[in-house]
């Protein structure tokens, strides 16, 4: 099974992600972790898309297409055969690559999940969460507080706050979404592929909305 999810910056993609990779089986591709690791690596692709995300543009097409591309041919070697994409695809250009990448495999996508929050919560979301140094668990301050301050209830490395999680990048992260959510709408719904569901309940009521209306079982 293929399920893209996609929703503004801290929609809860990554949180969503997260629960259907420990509970259903799944792979989760998020092009923004692989980013950020290539960042954090000092990788030349690393290098190259910093500026882009530290202004909180969109990474160009290409640089994004060929990480995911060599993922999933090294995953689908693996033997897995179930995946969900976590902010890829964010154009047009990415969704068309999807399809051919997924097609020369004999895979389609099968849900594209649209995770609606209300505008004036999202920042209070992005402003308030904190990510491990280490192994990248999300938290926030208020939602879903670490046990003890400051440190991962994983792994106890320090919690910090992700670089784009400024305000000034935030805005133009949300102008970036606006610009290219409603044609990729569009485009999945053309399919009949689309799914929407209302991401402004608790994180437990919007996996359920995602396990009932995508007929997930467990892998
Ligand atoms: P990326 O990492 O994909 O960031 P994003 O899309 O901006 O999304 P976030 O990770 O900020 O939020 P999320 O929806 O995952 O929310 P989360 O679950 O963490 O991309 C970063 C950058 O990389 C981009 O700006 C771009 O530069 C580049 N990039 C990535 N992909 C690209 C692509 N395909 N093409 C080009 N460039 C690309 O939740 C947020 C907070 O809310 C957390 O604190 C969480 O605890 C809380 N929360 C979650 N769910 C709930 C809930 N239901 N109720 C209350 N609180 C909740």
């Amino acid at each position: 099974m293929i399920l893209l999810l996609f929703g503004a910056p801290g929609s809860g993609k990554g949180t969503q992600s997260g629960l259907l990779v420990s509970r259903d089986g799944f792979v989760q591709i998020s092009t923004g972790d692989l980013l950020r690791s290539a960042v954090t690596a000092g990788t030349s692709l690393g290098k190259d898309a910093k500026g882009f995300m530290d202004r909180g543009d969109l990474v160009p097409d290409r640089v994004v297409i060929g990480l995911v591309q060599e993922l999933v041919r090294e995953k689908i070697a693996h033997g897995f055969n179930r995946f969900i994409f976590d902010g890829f695809p964010r154009t047009l250009a990415q969704a068309h690559s999807l399809n051919e990448i997924l097609n020369n495999l004999a895979l389609q996508v099968d849900h594209a999940i649209f995770i609606d929050v209300d505008r004036a919560g999202l920042v209070k979301r992005l402003t308030g969460r904190r990510v491990c140094s280490s192994c990248s668990a999300v938290y926030h301050i208020e939602n879903k507080p670490s046990a003890v301050v400051g440190l991962c209830d994983i792994c106890g490395s320090n919690l910090v706050i992700r670089s784009d999680d400024r305000e000034d990048v935030i805005s133009s992260r949300l102008e970036n979404y606006d610009a290219t959510a409603h044609a990729l709408k569009n485009y999945y719904g053309s399919f009949g592929k689309l799914v929407e569901v209302n991401g402004d309940k608790c994180v437990e009521e919007v996996y359920k909305s995602i396990v009932s209306s995508t007929g997930i079982v467990k892998g």
